[in-house]
């Protein structure tokens, strides 16, 4: 077990569990991006992950970093080394991905980067406990069944000390039900800054949903 990689997600993992309500963000513009953190901020929501499901997502996560220092930003939906590589590159401060892929865990190992690879079963959570891992997201939660999926497949886990981040159909709607869970350390969604609302500029519904997420987060 490489302690350092342990360490370095436990610290991410306290980092996010700091902030409990984590923005997964699909984005294309930077000035967007920029406008997006400004009102995390101002509602004390101070992370987000940006996917690599851009082309722009490196340099925006630059963007953010140069910009935002204070902001928690990190890199999501990581499918292989070269996008993990750019992620940290760019300015991440951590990475999660949808699935388990063992390259990328030991990669993010060599690294030294904390890394949360995505699972929803019981074999997943093995094979990445196996490599070291202790940070996991939990995806798809919703359609794998929820909170209730999500303490079954923890149980006979918890004395290796696993935290979790939820993601896939989680809103305000369901995010206590997670949050209540002791090995959630936070929750991430996209419905914070929905491409349609951000294509719209429809900067008050947005707004209005990041203050409702921060009040829940308390
Ligand atoms: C993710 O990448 O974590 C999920 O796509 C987020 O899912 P959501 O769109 O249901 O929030």
């Amino acid at each position: 077990m490489n302690q350092d990689f342990v360490e370095r997600c436990q610290e991410a993992a306290d980092r996010l569990a700091s902030i409990r309500i984590i923005p997964v963000l699909v984005l294309t513009s930077e000035t967007k991006a920029l406008k997006l953190c400004e009102l995390l901020m101002k509602r004390g929501l101070g992370a987000a992950e940006i996917t690599f499901r851009t082309k722009e997502a490196a340099s925006i996560i630059t963007s953010i970093s140069k910009n935002f220092p204070e902001l928690y930003v990190g890199a999501g939906t990581i499918l292989n080394v070269a996008d993990l590589k750019r992620a940290f590159d760019s300015g991440a401060r951590f990475a999660v991905a949808p699935g388990f892929n063992p390259r990328v865990v030991k990669a993010a190992i060599e690294g030294g980067h904390p890394f949360a690879p995505g699972v929803c079963t019981p074999s997943e959570i093995e094979q990445a406990c196996e490599l070291g891992c202790r940070f996991l997201k939990f995806f798809p939660a919703e359609a794998a069944g929820g909170a209730t999926m999500l303490k079954a497949v923890s149980g006979p886990y918890k004395h290796l000390g696993l935290r979790f981040m939820p993601t896939g159909g989680v809103t305000s709607r369901n995010a206590a039900d997670y949050l209540a869970i002791k090995e959630v350390a936070a929750v991430g969604g996209t419905w914070l800054g929905k491409a349609e609302d951000l294509d719209a500029d429809n900067w008050d519904k947005i707004d209005s949903l990041i203050a409702e997420a921060a009040l829940l987060a308390k």
